[in-house]
């Protein structure tokens, strides 16, 4: 049979005359390694694992026309593999490690390929370095060669950047970063938004306050970012009791613990795609334990 001369000729590297991924044409004239994982006989199709221009596709190839593959196995079956991630950071980046270790023991389907920091010799910086994983200065505050916010988007792009995770990142998200990534950054916040959030909320300055407040709850927010401070949609939270006597510094401890693993299932829940947006707006996390229920 034609297809299954096809699969054969997958087992090895090459290219193949039609390959479909979401529903549009993926290119592949260029050689990429073609790893076929099981063979279905009814559409005649050979869903494969493409490695090709730094990503992975889980897609199906066809020796036939690509309008003979069926619309609904390319909803269920063809999805990128793993999503590309760029972390911001301004200080130690223990967020940033939390996630990097995701990315490692296999809870978060991604990989981080950039490191954004304004501050080059911060412990984030120096454990990206560390790790192989690229530095970029943003913004550079040296004469004469600036890299403008226009730089930094197309630096992004060209890394194929799907979210960027803001981690104790203290500079203002330039707007053109959030026009090019709408819906696709994301920040987190050592209160419980809306409260306690804004300019000059960052810190110990947030522990602080809530301290001062009387309030006997806090914990961190992760939102999406718009173009002011923490004012976009609220994706997840957690809570910490906030104790009699804590001092800012014990609050701010309590809380980040919380932040971390807060910050890791968020980020996994967008790399599997577990996202969904409600009417009003709101996004909410699907459960990977129950896919009936949201976070
Ligand atoms: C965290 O408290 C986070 O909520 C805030 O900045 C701090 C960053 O800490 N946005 P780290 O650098 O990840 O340790």
């Amino acid at each position: 049979m034609e297809a299954q001369r096809l699969l054969s000729r997958l087992s090895t590297n090459g290219s193949v005359p039609f390959i479909k991924e979401k529903g549009m044409l993926f290119d592949i004239s260029t050689p990429c390694f073609l790893q076929p994982t099981k063979w279905n006989s009814t559409f005649g199709l050979a869903p494969c694992r493409i490695r090709s221009n730094r990503r992975q596709y889980l897609c199906a190839v066809s020796s036939s026309k690509i309008q003979d593959i069926p619309a609904d196995l390319g909803h269920h079956n063809l999805k990128p593999m793993r999503k590309r991630l760029a972390v911001f950071v301004s200080g130690g980046g223990s967020n940033f490690k939390a996630i990097h270790a995701g990315t490692l023991n296999g809870s978060v389907l991604g990989d981080v390929v950039v490191l954004v920091t304004n501050k080059g010799g911060c412990g984030g910086a120096a454990y990206a370095k560390e790790h192989g994983i690229p530095v970029v200065l943003f913004p550079q505050t040296k004469e004469p060669h600036q890299f403008s916010p226009g730089d930094l988007v197309t630096t992004l792009r060209e890394l194929d950047v799907d979210f960027i995770l803001l981690a104790g990142y203290l500079k203002l998200i330039p707007v053109e970063l959030v026009q090019h990534f709408p819906k696709r950054i994301l920040n987190i916040h050592p209160s419980l938004l809306p409260a306690f959030g804004g300019k000059g909320y960052y810190g110990l300055k947030v522990h602080k306050a809530v301290i001062a407040s009387g309030a006997r709850y806090s914990g961190p927010t992760i939102h999406f970012v718009d173009e002011e401070y923490d004012t976009g949609r609220i994706l997840a939270q957690r809570t910490v009791p906030v104790c009699a006597f804590d001092t800012p510094e014990e609050l701010a401890a309590r809380v980040l613990h919380e932040e971390h693993q807060l910050y890791v299932d968020a980020v996994a829940a967008l790399c599997e795609d577990r996202l969904i947006w409600r009417d009003d707006g709101v996004p909410l996390i699907r459960s990977k334990a129950d896919p009936q229920q949201y976070n």
